[in-house]
């Protein structure tokens, strides 16, 4: 080999030792009679020194030569430090040279490979393969490695088995668009990239397998975002003869073992939310229960499910028309804001009506330090009744209350953006802070008011409550999947079902969602007819598996944690991808573009 040991392992205890080391010239500091180089592997930064009054003239003027990234191999004697850096694991020695060879020189990198860089994304996402030399990138990378080993060894330990499934498949019409690849020996004729391997791991449920797993790349043409990518990795799991909570407990198990091994963190019993519940309470199926600041409830039409009584109140009409004619009225109570500026609540309004938001107002009632009550709509409001919203909303001295009004489902939702922008800029959602939440009972259908039919809100093979079954004939939207999505920090990590095995009901199930018989056979077919061979019960989940590696290292973007991530649309910049094709390649696919 061309060294002897790596840049991250000597120590004082290897002193007198003749070492070769080999790697990348991080930076060279020349002091005129002194030369210190570091010198940078995987594995860490190693010191090397060449004294002017020891060193061959010929070995000093090579040393200066070097540039950054330059590759070598140093040979020396392993001397302890004279000043010790107590930042790196090899500060206490240095290497005194004897011998160095260039192996490869550099041009000088486009941006500094060192952990804080000067490097811009576009820079750094051109020149990928120099990113992934700074070290806090590899350490991502590192991470994932983790993850994927302990994701094995427990899932190993539980008796699945990691089975290949196929990348050129079928093209079918629900979920996200998909990514297709043309066939040449079927000229006309498209291949698509799996969203998911999901008919795949049910047939191999009716072949039998039982326990099936698999860390695979899954392909989705959607609208890019932090935590969204256009091929992305799932662990994709599944089980027969099992029961949800048997699933539940499964894969609260191997997030447990996830944490224990790669966190070092004893994750305590994961609570459980309904879909309704977290709703009502957080207006959000993925929320982030780091943070308290509960919905409160000034008016609603159904009020229920709310953690605390009292969270709910009968607003009289006749005080501020947008109340009167509000579906809901709801808020939440930022403590000690109380203080904050005309300027700030003014801010905070705006930031509410971007149109990303699209809240037409805020309301807000300050509870001052001295016990008097203050808020926008004091002209509608007396004190009397703005100290009754306090209790409604658990108020005290110091906090500030702010509210929406409108249709129930929109309202709540613009008041979850707003509760998370509140917890974030009061410093609640610390990324070390870890809490994982199972929310539970989804509805099976949404109703697509564009395109006016019903969606299957996870997938079509998800099953419904049984008990809820007769309603899906006289009220679709009202039927309960048994289906579960795990939350963690307000990002969903995973999600799963249990799956539809008879086919009657699959067949049910396709009519709902529009397809006529003929279309349900032409798409789905297949599993239909496996449905007759015999399928067992059935059930499972699929992680992100990406976004899984952020949260662990405690990142909002996903990209980070990818090697070769793509950009914010969709092209790989490196490799300069999506580009056009040769008309020899499109004359042979049959293909001719608009
Ligand atoms: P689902 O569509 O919920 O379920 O996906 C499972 C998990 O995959 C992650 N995810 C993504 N991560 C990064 N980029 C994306 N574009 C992206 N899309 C999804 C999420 C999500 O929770 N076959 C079903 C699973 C099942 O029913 O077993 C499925 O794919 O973390």
């Amino acid at each position: 080999m061309l060294r002897t040991h790596t840049c991250g392992e000597l120590r004082l205890s290897d002193v007198n030792t003749e070492v070769t080391l080999s790697g990348w010239v991080q930076r060279t500091r020349d002091k005129g009679g002194m030369i210190w180089i570091d010198l940078r592997d995987r594995y860490g930064i190693t010191q090397l020194m060449l004294d002017d009054s020891k060193t061959p003239a010929e070995l000093m003027a090579k040393a200066r030569e070097l540039g950054r990234e330059f590759v070598i191999q140093a040979t020396g004697t392993v001397i302890e430090r004279v000043s010790k850096n107590d930042k790196i694991p090899t500060g206490a020695i240095e290497i005194k040279v004897t011998a160095l060879d260039i192996l490869n020189p550099a041009k000088l990198p486009p941006f500094l490979i060192e952990d804080e860089t000067d490097g811009g994304d576009d820079i750094r996402m051109k020149y990928r393969y120099l990113d992934l030399r700074r070290g806090v990138v590899r350490q991502n990378l590192q991470l994932r490695h983790r993850v994927a080993q302990q994701t094995r060894t427990y899932l190993d330990s539980q008796n699945f088995i990691e089975v290949e499934t196929p990348v050129l498949i079928k093209s079918t019409p629900e979920g996200a668009r998909d990514f297709v690849v043309p066939s040449r020996m079927n000229p006309g004729e498209f291949y698509a990239l799996p969203q998911s391997p999901q008919t795949f791991k049910q047939l191999l449920m009716v072949s039998g397998f039982d326990r099936y797993y698999q860390i695979v790349k899954c392909f989705r043409d959607e609208d890019l975002r932090a935590d969204r990518q256009p091929e992305f990795t799932q662990i994709d799991c599944e089980m027969s003869f099992v029961t949800q909570e048997d699933v539940l407990q499964m894969f609260e198990g191997l997030v447990r073992h996830l944490f224990k091994t790669v966190k070092n963190i004893d994750l305590a019993e994961v609570p459980r939310m309904t879909y309704a519940e977290a709703m009502q309470r957080y207006g959000s199926d993925k929320p982030d229960v780091r943070f308290g600041m509960e919905f409160c409830y000034l008016k609603d039409q159904a009020p229920a499910l709310l953690s605390r009584e009292g969270a709910v109140y009968k607003l009289p009409s006749g005080g501020l028309g947008v109340f009167d004619s509000a579906e809901v009225v709801v808020g939440i109570c930022a403590k000690g804001c109380a203080e904050y500026t005309r300027k700030q609540v003014d801010e905070l309004t705006e930031w509410v009506k971007r149109p990303q938001i699209g809240a037409k107002g805020l309301v807000y009632v300050r509870y001052n330090a001295d016990g008097t009550l203050k808020s926008s709509v004091d002209k509608f409001y007396s004190e009397e009744d703005l100290k009754q919203w306090a209790a409604v909303f658990d108020a005290e001295p110091g906090d500030l209350m702010l509210i929406l009004a409108g249709e129930a489902n929109k309202t709540r939702k613009q008041l979850n953006e707003l509760r998370l922008e509140m917890g974030s800029r009061l410093g609640l959602r610390s990324p070390d802070d870890y809490k994982v939440l199972w929310v539970l009972d989804f509805p099976l259908l949404e109703y697509g008011e564009e395109e006016q039919r019903w969606f299957a809100m996870h997938h079509p093979f998800t099953s419904p409550k049984p008990e809820d079954i007769p309603l899906l004939a006289t009220d679709p939207g009202a039927v309960r999947a048994n289906a579960y999505d795990m939350v963690i920090n307000g990002t969903e990590v995973g999600g799963g079902s249990v799956r539809i095995f008879q086919r009657p009901l699959q067949m049910q199930m396709f009519e709902l969602l529009g397809f006529t018989p003929e279309e349900a056979k032409a798409q789905f077919g297949f599993l239909m007819e496996a449905f007759e061979f015999g399928a067992p019960p059935h059930a499972g989940i699929a992680f992100g598996f990406d976004r899984l590696c952020s949260l662990f290292g405690g990142a909002d973007s996903i990209r980070d944690f990818i090697a070769f991530p793509k950009n914010n649309s969709g092209r790989d910049v490196m490799i300069d991808s999506p580009s056009p094709i040769a008309q020899a390649q499109l004359d042979e696919l049959k293909i001719a573009t608009k």
